[in-house]
């Protein structure tokens, strides 16, 4: 195994039909759907069973067990705080090589051994189809483990100037106290990374994953102990959020929250944290990438074909349960009867169902609560005179919660589906006359509170660098002819500014830097 990892990032598998890795994950898929697992926390190594027992199904087919995770109270909190302060001292004092091991044999172990697994639980228990699944749960939960190690090695040579008969050292300690890792459903690279990337700066862990991520969870975990992760430095339980919130945020040494999920939550949290500012030993480190109503913004001089691909891609796969999900165009006159044509027929040409069929590209959105606001926004712009829909629209979650890739024409900018975050398979255009370029460069700046991700397409380069200016502050990462998605560890540093979060750019140096507290020793000779 090697130390200091080059950084090169996972290779893709194709799941071509016939080929060996597609065959591999339908076998998992088979095995998983037969086995009816209970689920345990694990609390300081150990596994924790509980006698409240939740379902898990897979949302394109919500009538069939999957198994059951037990759910956790207050006291499993407050002991997975224990067992994270009691790992502390130990986790701490290794070196980074110590720590960087256990990551790097994760990340091979994903590779080589468990990539069929987690693959699968990713596709069964948060409904991604097999393409979706192995850029998420396989490479970039890889290279988050992998390339994090290349990151902090980086940042031990990040060292003060010394002079003659004076040494100044940086030494970059973890945090004082522990950290709380409080994940979303749908990216199983992101719940796995939140609590590693702590973690290999030497702080301990509690880690809270959404219901309905815990089936791949619980893989990301085995796989960490199985690579040598101790005891109690990351802490997995499934407990209630704001019954998790209440104990958390009360502790003394609760020295950090990394958060992925909505702006509602994190802004209900950092409140409660601010409020409770006088309780704790250090001012927590608050690290949260939050929601995003992320754009595509095409110029007439934009290639019309890749404009097109880009929006069906950027605004359907995975159901556009993407944080970078392009959910708002902007599209000149011009140019709209063409790229209408080509959406609506590719659109035509999608398949949508179950993660089992490798041929569908729309599988089931998250569960019942995602699936009915998602239609009350379809069903409200049925009714708008604002609000066309010219692809879509239709629902059913009699079986799964399917709905329909919808595109909405707003005749107004400011229609709600133009400024609110969806979360699902719904995109809304509006056409714009091309005289008005530059007003439109200001709605797209202005109409959300947002600043996730975003795309231009030109083929003009003076518009393309008038359009980065006008919307400088508008996203974190910002794509040039190409689809707000698909950010890949080490070459789009990821993470949103505005209230699309703290803008810490997981995959970087720039996240790591926040789980250390650096202590400078200068030393006479
Ligand atoms: P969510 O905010 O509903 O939940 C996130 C986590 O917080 C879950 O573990 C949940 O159980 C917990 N939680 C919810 N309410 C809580 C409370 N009151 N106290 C404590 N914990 C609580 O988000 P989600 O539905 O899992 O994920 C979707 C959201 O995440 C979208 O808004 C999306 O844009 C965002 N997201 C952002 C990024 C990014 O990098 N910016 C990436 C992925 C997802
Ligand atoms: N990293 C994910 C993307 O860029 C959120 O789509």
């Amino acid at each position: 195994m090697t130390i200091k990892p080059e950084k090169i990032n996972e290779t893709l598998l194709h799941y071509a039909p016939g080929s060996a890795e597609r065959s591999a994950v339908q076998q998992k898929i088979t095995e998983l759907k037969a086995a009816e697992v209970i689920i345990p926390m694990i609390i300081n190594g150990k596994e924790v069973f509980t006698d409240q027992h939740v379902r898990i199904a897979p949302p394109h087919e919500h009538a069939y067990t999957l198994g059951y995770f037990c759910e956790g109270k207050g006291v499993h909190v407050s002991n997975a705080i224990s067992a994270a302060l009691h790992a502390k001292h130990s986790w701490a004092v290794k070196s980074l090589k110590e720590r960087a091991a256990v990551f790097l044999k994760a990340a091979d172990l994903i590779s080589t051994t468990y990539r069929a697994e987690i693959n699968a639980a990713t596709m069964l228990g948060q409904s991604k189809n097999v393409y979706q699944a192995e850029i998420d749960s396989a490479c970039e939960l890889i290279d988050f483990f992998r390339l994090n190690v290349a990151f902090a090695y980086e940042i031990e040579t990040i060292q003060p100037c010394s002079h003659e008969g004076i040494i100044n050292r940086m030494i970059y300690r973890p945090l004082e106290g522990f950290i709380f890792a409080l994940t979303p459903f749908n990216f199983t690279a992101i719940a796995g990374n939140l609590p590693a990337a702590p973690a290999l700066m030497g702080n301990t862990v509690v880690w809270k994953p959404a219901y309905t991520q815990i089936y791949s969870a619980r893989i990301i975990m085995k796989v960490l102990i199985e690579a040598g992760l101790p005891n109690g430095v990351i802490n997995l339980i499934y407990t209630d959020g704001p019954v998790t919130g209440d104990i958390i945020f009360q502790h003394r040494q609760f020295a950090g929250l990394h958060f992925t999920g909505s702006t509602a939550v994190f802004k209900q949290i950092s409140t409660t944290i601010h409020n409770n500012i006088d309780l704790y030993q250090n001012f927590p480190r608050i690290v949260g990438e939050t929601g995003g109503k992320d754009f595509v913004l095409a110029h007439a001089s934009c290639d019309v074909q890749a404009l097109s691909v880009a929006l069906v891609r950027g605004a359907f796969e995975y159901q556009g349960q993407k944080c970078s999900a392009a959910s708002r165009a902007y599209i000149p006159a011009s140019i709209w009867p063409s790229v209408r044509e080509h959406i609506v027929h590719m659109l035509d040409e999608i398949k949508m169902g179950t993660v089992e069929d490798f041929s569908n590209f729309i599988n089931a959105v998250i569960d019942e609560k995602a699936f009915d606001k998602i239609v009350r926004y379809i069903d409200a712009a049925k009714k708008d005179p604002e609000a066309s829909i010219i692809a879509g629209g239709k629902y059913d979650k009699s079986i799964g919660y399917f709905i329909e890739p919808t595109i909405i024409e707003a005749s107004n900018p400011q229609y709600v589906t133009m400024r609110e975050e969806i979360f699902g398979p719904v995109l809304t255009v509006y056409v714009y006359k091309d005289s008005e370029w530059n007003q439109v460069l200001g709605i797209v700046d202005t109409t959300t509170p947002y600043a996730l991700t975003g795309s231009i397409f030109a083929a003009d380069s003076a518009i393309i660098e008038e359009a980065k200016k006008a919307l400088y502050y508008s996203a974190g990462n910002l794509y040039i002819n190409d689809k707000p998605t698909g950010a890949v560890v080490n070459q789009q540093p990821f993470g949103g500014a505005r209230l699309s979060g703290t803008n810490d750019k997981a995959g970087s140096v720039l996240n790591l830097l926040r789980w250390v507290s650096p202590l400078v020793v200068k030393e006479n000779l």
